[in-house]
């Protein structure tokens, strides 16, 4: 596995990787979840790489980029014995060299959720993943559904830009208790971390009650709200039943909808989503 850290040797290595090339672009501190993207793309394409930058400008200034989790060689290890071939990490200074001015705004579907909680995120994860399809000219390129918002706001930028790469979007890997894997839980003390799964038993109760034919969309949010509620640890940021594609909010649920959540618990704040609505 070879691992570089200039934009000019990624360059010079994806021309001689062979095609197709898989890129899974991550910010490091691995679990399974990524683990699943690795190996979809390992199966799916020829040249697999991965990137590995925690990325300041999709950091507000009160959040916790100086504090996010690495470990670099934990890591590499855990990418090497899932054959990746080259892994991407730059530094900070290589990604954004003095000077940089030149940004990546998509904008409507990036006001709401995520969005408006995290104001400027979405504009840094556009303008590294753009970075990143420039750099590495992936074939197919792969991210997770737990970030629901991410992935739609990716894939209208790369249909509004042409940027030429196929999105794979792998379903969210959950703990046993149904808590969605993410590298930021290792935040939540042992008494949070006891509550949180409750976020997918509302987000699965939404889908229950879907089934049983509540198309009201506002009866879906004002259940999950009561559920989340009754938890004295946890705070609710939003939660939300919108259209899949547009993210806008829906008032009743005809087609596929992304039903979704942010709750806070202490120093973390944990998202997670299910898409209702569609093939089910
Ligand atoms: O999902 C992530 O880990 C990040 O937002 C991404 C896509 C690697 C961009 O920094």
């Amino acid at each position: 596995m070879n691992v570089i850290t200039t934009v000019a040797e990624m360059v010079a290595a994806r021309d001689r990787l062979p095609r197709l090339l898989g890129l899974v672009p991550t910010m490091g501190y691995l679990h399974e979840g990524h683990m699943t993207l690795v190996r979809q793309a390992r199966a799916d394409c020829r040249s697999v790489v991965a990137s590995i930058f925690v990325n300041p400008t999709q950091f507000g200034p009160h959040e916790d980029f100086a504090s996010y989790p690495r470990d670099m060689e934990r890591d590499l290890a855990m990418l090497r014995n899932e054959g990746v071939d080259v892994v991407f990490a730059p530094t900070v200074e290589e990604m954004y060299p003095p000077g940089f001015s030149t940004y990546v705004n998509v904008e409507r579907i990036t006001e709401a959720l995520e969005g408006a909680r995290r104001p400027g995120h979405f504009r840094g994860v556009a303008t590294i993943v753009t970075k990143l399809f420039t750099i590495v000219r992936p074939d197919k390129s792969y991210f997770g559904q737990k970030d629901g918002q991410q992935v739609a706001v990716i894939k209208r930028m790369t249909a509004d830009l042409a940027l030429g790469t196929e999105i794979v979007v792998a379903p969210t890997l959950r703990e046993p208790d149904g808590l969605a894997m993410s590298s930021r839980n290792v935040y939540l003390t042992p008494a949070e971390r006891a509550a949180a799964p409750m976020l997918y038993r509302a987000l699965c109760r939404a889908r229950e009650m879907y089934r049983g034919g509540v198309r009201d969309a506002k009866a879906l949010r004002d259940e999950m709200m009561r559920m989340i509620s009754a938890e004295p640890l946890a705070r609710v940021e939003y939660i939300s039943v919108a259209d899949a594609e547009t993210l806008q909010e829906a008032t009743t649920v005809e087609r596929p909808v992304m039903v979704s959540l942010a709750v806070r618990f202490g120093r973390a704040t944990l998202i997670d989503n299910i898409i209702i609505g569609g093939m089910e």
